[in-house]
């Protein structure tokens, strides 16, 4: 047995917290108040080792935790935290969020990752983790896939969201909800970030050198080799039988024998590709329409009315709705738009410091702050989505303050759930469209109502690191009265069910 030492006593857990600080403060600070005050950066205090990480296990979801930082400081311009023990600063300020991502792009051109190419291909070699050239030329190629065009062929494909990923990435027509145990369904599901898939993630991150160590990767090697055979397997028999499809796997195809010496793409460096638009569209898509479908169904006047404006396409277009309609229907785009804000599926991003970068003062009269090479900044989504400044009333789910002009706010770089600048999401017109198909599928024929399960207001998971709400998502689901019947509902009995969108526990937990 190991013995265990339990620690109780308060002074001692806050003498911890002071040394760790101190601690690393050795080699990278906030400030030293006692060389100069006017230099040092307000930080939220940290516990030792997890930094302010902790609260995630216990007290407060991971959106929280940003919320809480970002509001910490409400004059300065960026606040210091730690993950674990690496100190980050969090930039609050909207200008120069833009700056950091956008104008100088080039001192801050990669997220923030590190691991071992040769422990964890399907981690270090897709183009999320991509540094440099290599982020260039393959984001390059792989913008073909999301082109306007290519999303007018992919509509007539969409269907589920992780469904819609396996169709149109790996041209491989599944369906889950018929079949829910088959293999892309099940190993996407252990990829996806449970708690223990998260920490796996931030110790990579935070310690490289204890993963090299111990052989952790941030995905399980069985999760690799599905993924490696599956794109392996796929090329092989589209090369055997000269089979041609639009999907990103052709893409990456047809890049061989193209690219310079050295920078052909590998088997390893197409799985990563095709494992992160796997991933990118199955966690986060689901994440916002099960959010989304949440609020429209707990909303009635908001469902009526994307009701009315459902009715009235199908009705323009015959019962056959089209691309170009469905991109033109206002209140569904404010509606998703909404659920983004308020539940980004990624709460924060971030960004290495490739070369120095100046910062300037964080409130007037003090000193301007270097960022160092390697250090990290963070974009604090969540708490910007929730500063009432930007959006009044910022708790309150209303998709009017998109309605007239989404674009306005979007330009205006207050929505920032897919990122800004060169390094934003490279799927965002395919996360909106899969989206908007769905949703206009769902309220085409169904009503969604609270039910004795639903939580209302709804709250977030406190325990872990993704968007999701503690209790699952519970809802009643009836067909809709047909048109004629008039504005009164009426459910057909027998036919009313509960469904759970997301399941309460991910397979790690
Ligand atoms: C609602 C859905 C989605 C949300 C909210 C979302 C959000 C984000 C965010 C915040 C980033 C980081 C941006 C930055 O650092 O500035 C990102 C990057 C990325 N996303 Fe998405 N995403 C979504 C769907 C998708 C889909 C469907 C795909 C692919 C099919 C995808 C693929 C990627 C990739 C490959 C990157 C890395 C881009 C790069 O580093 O060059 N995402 N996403």
């Amino acid at each position: 047995m190991t013995p265990v030492l339990m620690i109780r006593d308060e002074r001692f857990i806050k003498s911890m917290a002071i040394v760790n600080f101190e601690h690393i403060r050795n080699h990278r600070n906030f400030g030293d108040q006692r060389v100069d005050p006017s230099s040092v950066i307000p930080y939220a205090k940290p516990m030792p080792f997890v930094g302010n990480m902790w609260e995630a296990f216990f007290q407060r979801s991971f959106a929280e935790i940003v919320e809480k930082i970002y509001n910490s400081n409400p004059d300065s311009k960026y606040v210091g935290f730690f993950e674990f023990d690496t100190p980050v600063l969090l930039i609050r300020d909207l200008d120069l969020i833009k700056s950091i991502t956008v104008k100088n792009f080039h001192h801050f051109p990669n997220h923030r990752l590190a691991s071992d190419p040769d422990l964890d291909p399907l981690f270090s070699k897709n183009i999320f983790s991509l540094r440099g050239e290599k982020w260039k030329e393959v984001r390059k190629i792989l913008t073909w896939a999301f082109t306007p065009s290519k999303m007018r062929s992919m509509f007539v494909l969409l269907r589920y969201s992780s469904d819609v990923s396996v169709i149109c990435m790996f041209g491989i027509d599944v369906n889950s909800l018929i079949d829910p145990k088959n293999p892309y369904y099940v190993n996407m599901r252990e990829a996806s970030f449970g708690k223990a898939q998260s920490l796996r993630l931030f110790a990579a991150r935070n310690f490289p050198w204890l993963c090299q160590l111990l052989g952790i990767t941030v995905f399980k090697q069985k999760v690799i080799e599905f993924f490696k055979d599956l794109v392996t397997g796929t090329i092989k028999i589209r090369d055997e039988n000269g089979i041609v499809r639009s999907d990103m796997i052709q893409l990456m195809m047809e890049t061989r024998g193209k690219l310079e010496p050295g920078k052909e793409l590998t088997i390893d460096d197409m799985t990563a590709q095709a494992f992160i638009f796997f991933l990118g569209g199955f966690e986060t898509v689901s994440t916002l329409l099960s959010f989304a479908a949440y609020e429209i169904g707990i909303n009635d006047d908001i469902q009526k009315r994307l009701q009315d404006e459902i009715d009235q396409v199908l009705e323009d277009c015959n019962g056959e709705v089209t691309y170009e309609a469905i991109n033109g229907m206002k209140y569904l785009e404010a509606v998703i738009f909404e659920s983004l804000r308020m539940y980004p599926p990624f709460a924060a991003t971030g960004r290495a410091c490739a070369k120095p970068f100046e910062l300037p003062p964080r409130v007037p009269g003090a000193k301007p702050y270097v960022v160092q090479a390697n250090e990290t900044v963070c974009i604090p989504i969540y708490g910007i989505h929730h500063d009432p400044q930007y959006y009044p009333e910022p708790k309150k789910f209303n998709p009017d303050r998109f309605y007239d002009n989404p674009i306005e706010v979007a330009k205006f770089h207050s929505f920032l759930s897919f990122g800004l600048g060169p390094r934003m999401c490279i799927g965002y017109r395919f996360a909106l469209l899969e989206t908007k198909v769905l949703l206009f599928h769902i309220f085409a024929k169904c009503d969604l109502a609270p039910c004795s399960k639903s939580s209302i207001p709804l709250k977030l998971n406190r325990k872990g690191f993704s968007m999701t709400l503690e209790n699952g998502f519970w809802l009643k689901v009836q067909p809709r009265t047909a048109k004629s019947a008039g504005s009164e509902k009426i459910a057909i009995p027998g036919t009313t069910m509960l469904i759970e969108t997301i399941p309460d526990k991910h397979p790690d937990d």
